[in-house]
């Protein structure tokens, strides 16, 4: 079953009221039994002096008659006060049940209790040995008040009061209901407010107004979830303008080169012609087409695979041997620097095309003849690779995207036609880095643009 803080509540107000209902109840129950108990002692104290007194100052035989008449007086016909005298002397014996009364222990004096077995009474005592008096032995008064009216009370007590209490219990909980829905009525409106969010507007926020402060965090951290669904949002949708926009380029071009090609009759080399530009293009597109599918895959969380052991400066070595061609052409010189012999648990493939990137961006943003540094680092159990080139510097507001897709800090370049890349490699490297558990990172000061990336678990 579902939780619900409402019968939570109610719940906990039904308890805590049962709890205080039996507490008072009980400390009443109390009083009233002392109180009860009280007021019988003083009856029998009452009775049992009276008698006492009657029976010391004239209890010998003459005057037996007229006390046993007065102590017929004195109990009442329910038989709720009664009077027996215990002798030796069977003439001074006085009292109902007296044949009973052997066999109940009622201790010398004081108080005590004794039942009648003929009539399942019982009756709270008080008893007094009297000293012999004239031609009257010693005797025993004993004075019994019945119980069954003490206990009736106790027991009407105890039903009014659980009653009460029964029915005081089912008002807290009424109450405690009603309550609780008020209570949680913010939490109903909050709900009413995040129904009607749609993704057209995302940028609605939950009004903080007049939520109580219990809500507050909970809105504050939603809406803080809703700000940053909101910015996937339009990278998303930015992201769609941006590959069709990408993809118009390569495709106006096909179309124009080759509807140029077919406006008039053509050799077989000119076709040739157009095909070998037509499959540039193609290629260029394809290419496209291909890192966005490599970077759907990381973007969903796909790790590495084929993970090898290898020396980061080795690999590095490696990849800038490709660039051979290309350096010499320009006359760009590369150093590698740093912790020639870390090792890395690695794609291979995965860190060359991430460093092939970076190579290809330093180059490209540095002068002919620049000195471009790789440099392997250890730091906090990672292994870092940062390429830096002598260059313009790039604008710090640039630099914290530089990673996006189809992010370029020139876009003037692009729109002019000069194709350059399409603005993936630095997308690619943060994947790729993501994919090995590592991060990015890019600086640019003092002429010195940094690009670095890194893969988790160093050996
Ligand atoms: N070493 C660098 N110096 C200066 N700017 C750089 C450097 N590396 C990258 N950038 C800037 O970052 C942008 C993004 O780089 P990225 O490699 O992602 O895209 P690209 O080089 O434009 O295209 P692609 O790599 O897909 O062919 C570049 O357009 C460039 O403006
Ligand atoms: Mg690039």
């Amino acid at each position: 079953m579902k939780r619900s803080i409402t019968t939570r509540l109610v719940g906990m107000f039904a308890l805590t009221a049962l709890a205080m209902f039996t507490l008072v109840g009980a400390a009443l129950y109390g009083v009233l039994g002392r109180e009860l108990t009280r007021h019988e002692n003083d009856d029998l104290n009452t009775n049992l002096q009276n008698m006492r007194y009657s029976i010391d100052r004239f209890g010998d035989l003459e005057h037996w008659a007229r006390l046993q008449v007065k102590m017929d007086t004195l109990s009442p016909a329910d038989g709720s006060v009664r009077f027996w005298v215990l002798s030796d002397d069977p003439r001074f014996l006085y009292g109902k049940g007296l044949d009973e009364m052997e066999r109940v222990n009622l201790g010398e004096a004081g108080h005590g209790s004794l039942t009648l077995p003929s009539t399942g009474r019982t009756y709270r005592t008080l008893s007094m040995r009297l000293a012999p008096f004239a031609d009257r032995p010693a005797v025993r008064l004993i004075v019994g008040v019945d119980t069954a009216p003490f206990e009736h009370t106790m027991r009407a007590f105890l039903v009014a009061f659980g009653l009460l209490a029964l029915g005081a219990v089912a008002l807290v909980m009424a109450l405690g209901w009603w309550i609780a829905r008020i209570g949680l009525r913010p939490l109903h409106q909050l709900s009413d407010q995040a129904r009607a969010l749609r993704p057209k507007t995302l940028s609605q926020r939950l009004r903080l107004g007049r939520l109580p402060v219990e809500l507050e965090d909970l809105t504050v951290a939603f809406n803080g979830a809703l700000g940053r669904l909101e910015d996937a949002w339009q990278q998303l949708e930015g992201f769609n303008a941006d590959v069709a926009h990408e993809l118009r380029t390569p495709l106006a071009n096909l179309i124009g080169g080759t509807q140029v090609a077919l406006s008039r009759p053509r050799s077989a080399a000119e076709f040739q012609e157009t095909l070998q530009s037509n499959l540039e293009e193609l290629e260029r597109l394809r290419s496209i087409v291909n890192d966005m599918l490599f970077l759907a895959r990381a973007d969903q969380g796909e790790a590495a695979t084929g993970l090898t052991a290898a020396v980061v400066a080795h690999e590095v070595e490696v990849t800038i041997d490709f660039f051979e061609p290309l350096l010499d052409d320009t006359g760009t010189t590369v150093a590698v620097e740093g912790e020639l012999q870390a090792q890395a648990t690695m794609n291979i493939a995965l860190f060359r095309r991430a460093l092939t990137n970076l190579l290809q961006n330093a180059i490209e943003h540095s002068a002919a003849g620049a000195c471009l540094v790789v440099t392997v680092s250890r730091r906090a159990g990672a292994i870092w690779i940062a390429v830096t080139n002598p260059g313009p510097a790039i604008g710090a507001a640039h630099l914290p995207r530089l990673f996006d897709r189809f992010y370029r800090v020139d876009s003037s370049r692009h729109d002019t036609g000069e194709i350059h890349g399409h603005g993936l490699g630095l997308a690619i490297v943060k994947a790729v880095a993501s994919m090995h558990g590592g991060a990015t990172l890019a600086t640019s000061e003092d002429g010195l643009t940094t690009i670095a990336f890194s893969i988790a678990g160093a050996a």
